[in-house]
């Protein structure tokens, strides 16, 4: 049975493909696809999305299985399965702002891609704030004063430091995370589930 994988496009796309690398799958035809968006090898169907919209995919079924960070899952809360986590794709979410930023008394701006977060982080820090929702570059607003902070995931913290941020606090680590498709999951498990294994290391992928 033919089973339907959502990739999420750019970062964790290269990490996967490095990983599925490790795992000695053939990852020949995933890397050389051009600008198309799916490729087909043997039963798997993989496409290529997203974060939020493989999360879309797999709740509606088109997907069966899907690879995503944690940090999308945490923010848009698809009704899926999550399965587990996978080595790479390892970050965790921080609050940052300008080096050397004076103490303001009045309620500050936190410019995010992450709205949720955000408001759940400050609600357990008591602190109320306005949240200003960016759909990326979000180390730009405090330089360019469109916030006072920002809450953002960081990896390697290059682009935080390039742009002259430093971190406040940093919470919630994360990883990519392979999530299913509730009813795939009973309906294909047989086809699945040796996917499933070698994916966490415990068979052989092909
Ligand atoms: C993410 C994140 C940071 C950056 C952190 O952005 O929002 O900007 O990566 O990585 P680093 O700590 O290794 O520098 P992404 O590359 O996904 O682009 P975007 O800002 O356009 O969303």
């Amino acid at each position: 049975m033919k089973i339907c994988i959502a990739l999420t496009k750019g970062r964790l796309e290269e990490q996967f493909l490095q990983y599925l690398n490790s795992l000695c799958f053939d990852v020949e035809p995933l890397i050389n696809k051009g600008r198309k968006l799916w490729v087909e090898t043997g039963n798997l169907q993989f496409f290529f999305a997203k974060g939020v919209d493989v999360g879309t995919y797999v709740e509606h079924g088109i997907a069966d299985l899907g690879i995503i960070g944690e940090d999308i899952l945490l923010e848009y809360q698809p009704d899926v399965f999550d399965l587990f986590p996978l080595p790479f794709g390892k970050c965790r979410f921080a609050l940052a702002e300008v080096a050397n930023k004076k103490e303001t008394m009045s309620k500050r701006k936190i410019a995010t891609k992450y709205p949720n977060i955000t408001n759940e982080y400050f609600r357990s820090t008591g602190e109320s704030v306005d949240i200003v929702k960016l759909e990326g570059s979000v180390e730009l607003a405090p330089v360019l004063g469109l916030s006072d902070a920002i809450v953002d995931i960081v990896e390697t913290g290059t682009t935080l430091a390039e742009n002259g941020l430093i971190i406040k606090e940093e919470f919630h680590p994360l990883s990519a995370r392979c999530i299913a498709n509730r009813s795939s999951l009973k309906i294909k498990k047989a086809s699945i589930s040796p996917f499933l294994d070698a994916l966490q290391g415990q068979g052989v992928l092909n």
